[in-house]
């Protein structure tokens, strides 16, 4: 068989643990030729790809990023782009691609299926937003980055007696920002699913002074938003106008720092805002996202080899299975509310 990959949306770490995953297998197991389209669907589109062996592959599992690039290209916003994606597959040989992405491109492959592509679906994105897995690799790397940065605005907060707003990724969920601020002990922790309530976050600030506790350190997700009422209006003034992927996702951030000038404002108490941004996605993933990519290579060329098309792999309560592309594409996996309010709730204030 030849097969092909591609890496589509924002870059995680493990994307190459994936690709050497795929190439290795196909290779060593099943004797297959593979081929890696550049910059994920563009790739495609242009028929830009390049040949993977499993020389190209040493030395890669470590390394964050992807030796692929990619990109948010959307074939269905491109004049005759299923059309082309279809001819181009055919003309360069390919059986069977590999699509590695979040919900965008398993989207556009969920489509791709029903057009007659033969896809199988592999999930990534530190956001930890595709519904059908209960993780994605990158987003355990993720939350480890922004915990170390937790820690370490600790003590320069607690130094200076001041409330430091951590602003971490996760788009419209707040994974990230539950985990890493139950991990780093943060006082609040924000996030898109439950919109909150500016002058309660100051009030237990100022009831966590009064207790002689002069620091806290408040984590924010990028798409947490206030609950309707006047600062809901105010966020929604000061973002007006924010630009739009091919996707149509509004490119988040600036939360944080609208936040930071907020507490201090209300509560007097010296405030200063850091955004962790793409420090979140680079960098070398940790043991547990290598292993986790590494097992969604491996049965992505197995589904590949049974036929699975139109099917994504995905974890759950530890086995690696398949489950169908649109009904993981079907919706976004938000973050349990018995996790955010029954374990990281207890912690607030
Ligand atoms: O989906 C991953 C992600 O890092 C989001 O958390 C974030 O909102 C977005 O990508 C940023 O995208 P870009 O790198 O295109 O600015």
């Amino acid at each position: 068989m030849r097969i092909g990959i591609l890496n589509g949306g924002g870059d995680c770490p493990g994307l190459n643990a994936v690709t050497r995953a795929v190439v290795l297998t196909s290779r060593l197991r099943h004797d297959d030729d593979v081929i890696g389209y550049l910059d994920g669907w563009k790739g495609v589109l242009e028929g830009a790809h390049i040949p993977l062996g499993v020389e190209r592959c040493r030395e890669i599992l470590t390394i964050g990023g992807t030796i692929l690039g990619t990109s948010r290209t959307n074939p269905y916003k491109v004049e005759g782009g299923p059309a082309r994606v279809a001819s181009n597959l055919h003309g360069n040989g390919v059986d069977a691609l590999v699509a590695v992405g979040g919900e965008d491109t398993l989207g556009v492959a969920s489509k791709l299926v029903a057009e007659g592509v033969k896809v199988v679906g592999v999930p990534k994105t530190i956001d930890n937003d595709v519904a059908g897995t209960e993780v994605t690799f990158g987003f355990d790397t993720a939350v480890q980055i922004a915990t170390e940065a937790i820690d370490r605005l600790h003590t320069t907060a607690e130094s200076h007696h001041r409330v430091i707003v951590c602003e971490v990724m996760g788009r419209h969920v707040g994974w990230i920002a539950t985990y890493a601020g139950i991990a780093g002990g943060a006082a609040e922790i924000l996030v898109p699913e439950v919109p909150f309530f500016l002058d309660e976050v100051c009030d237990r600030l100022r009831k966590r002074h009064q207790r002689g506790q002069f620091s806290s350190i408040v984590v924010v997700s990028e798409g947490a938003v206030p609950a309707v009422g006047p600062d809901a209006e105010a966020w929604a003034k000061a973002t007006e106008g924010a630009s739009t992927d091919a996707f149509g996702h509004v490119r988040l951030g600036g939360i944080g720092a609208w936040l930071a000038d907020e507490i201090e404002r209300r509560t007097g108490f010296e405030s200063r805002p850091t955004i962790l941004g793409h420090i979140q996605r680079g960098g070398t993933p940790t043991a547990y996202d290598r292993v986790l990519a590494t097992r969604f290579g491996v049965a992505a060329v197995e589904a590949v080899h049974d036929g699975a098309f139109g099917m994504m792999v995905a974890l759950r309560a530890g086995d690696v299975v398949r489950v169908p592309l649109d009904e993981a594409v079907s919706k976004s996996k938000t973050v349990d509310l018995g996790l955010y309010e029954g374990v990281a709730g207890v912690f607030s204030g």
